[in-house]
C-alpha cells in the first residue's frame, strides 16, 4: 500500500490541480472532515474509478479539513475527533491520489475574508433550522475546495442528505460545472448509519443508537404496506426513538431535492431525523417505498 501525497498548502493544491486538468486529466474530488470510516473510503473507492473513466489515469483526490464555519457555538469543534496518520493510509487504500489538509484554518479562512455562499431555500428546515448558519459553513468551504481543486465530480455521502441536495443546488446555480453525485449510506452490522461522530459513544449509548435506523427501516414497511400518512409515520418513528432513551432533534417527511414539507408520503419521499444521544447528535435518513 503506498500512501498518497499530502499537501498542506492550498495554494500548491490548486496549482497542481490546475495544471493536471489542463493537461486533461480528469479529477475525483472527496471533501472530508477527516476521522475516515467506511463511509467516507466508499466515495473515495467511488473517486477513483470516476476519476480514471476517462481510459486513461485521472486524479482521485481527497480533502481533509475541520471547517469551523459549519459548527455553531457550544457544538463540537473543539472535541472533533482527528487522526491524520490513521487518514493518510486508509486513502493510500482507497486509491486516492494527493490529499489537501491545511495545518491552520487560516490557510482556508485568511485574515479579511468575507464572501459566503447562502443557499437560500435548501437550507431550511431540518438541520438548517436547528444549527443555524450551518449550511452556509458547509457551502462556502465546498465552493473553495471546488474552485482550489477544479474537479469534474464531487462524491459526498447521502447520509448527510440534505447537505447533499444543498451542495447540488450550489453548483447547479453557480454554474461550477462540477457533478456533485451522492453514494449510499454506509451501515454497521446492526443497521447503525457510519459517522465520524458515534467515536463519541459509549457501549451503553451505541446499543441503544440502533433504535434510529430501525425506526427508519419499520417506517419503510409500514410505507410498503400502503401508510402514506406523513403524521402517523413520523409519530411511530419518534416513538420508537424516544422509547430507546434518545431525546428527538426532528423527524420530518420532505420532498427528495427540494425537502419541502410533503402531505402524503408518496414514493420518493425522504424520511429524516436528528435525535441526541447525550451530548452526541445523530442524523440518518431513508426513501420511502
Ligand atoms: O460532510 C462533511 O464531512 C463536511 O460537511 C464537508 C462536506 C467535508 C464540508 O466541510
Amino acid at each position: 500500500m503506498s500512501l498518497p501525497e499530502l499537501i498542506r498548502d492550498p495554494a500548491a493544491w490548486q496549482r497542481r490541480c490546475i495544471a493536471s486538468r489542463d493537461a486533461g486529466t480528469r479529477i475525483a474530488l472527496v471533501p472530508t472532515m477527516g476521522y475516515l470510516h467506511e463511509g467516507h473510503l466508499s466515495l473515495m473507492h467511488e473517486a477513483r474509478r470516476r476519476a480514471d473513466e476517462g481510459g486513461r489515469p485521472g486524479l482521485a483526490l481527497a480533502t481533509i479539513f475541520v471547517n469551523p464555519a459549519q459548527f455553531g457555538p457550544g457544538e463540537d469543534l473543539a472535541r472533533y475527533p482527528r487522526d491524520l496518520e490513521g487518514d493518510l493510509a486508509k486513502c493510500g487504500r482507497a486509491g486516492i491520489d494527493i490529499v489537501l489538509a491545511p495545518d491552520d484554518p487560516s490557510a482556508i479562512y485568511p485574515e479579511g475574508f468575507q464572501t459566503w455562499v447562502d443557499v437560500e431555500q435548501v437550507s431550511k428546515g431540518l438541520c438548517g433550522d436547528r444549527r443555524p448558519g450551518h449550511f452556509r459553513g458547509v457551502a462556502t468551504v465546498v465552493a473553495k475546495l471546488f474552485g482550489l481543486s477544479r474537479p469534474h465530480v464531487a462524491l459526498f455521502g447521502d447520509k448527510d442528505w440534505q447537505q447533499f441536495q444543498v451542495l447540488r443546488r450550489m453548483a447547479a446555480d453557480l454554474d461550477m460545472g462540477v457533478e456533485v453525485v451522492g453514494m449510499p449510506i454506509i451501515r454497521e452490522p446492526d443497521g447503525l448509519a457510519m459517522s465520524s461522530r458515534n467515536a463519541y459513544l459509549s457501549a451503553e449509548e451505541r446499543q441503544r443508537a440502533v433504535a434510529i435506523s430501525r425506526a427508519l427501516g419499520d417506517a419503510q414497511r409500514r410505507a410498503g404496506q400502503g401508510e402514506r400518512d406523513p403524521g402517523r409515520l413520523a409519530s411511530a418513528v419518534r416513538e420508537a426513538i424516544e422509547a430507546a432513551g434518545l431525546r428527538i432533534d426532528y423527524v420530518d417527511l420532505a420532498h427528495p431535492e427540494t425537502l419541502r414539507a410533503v402531505e402524503r408520503a408518496v414514493p420518493g419521499t425522504r424520511l429524516l431525523v436528528a435525535a441526541f444521544l447525550g451530548r452526541t447528535r445523530l442524523i440518518d435518513n431513508v426513501a420511502l417505498p
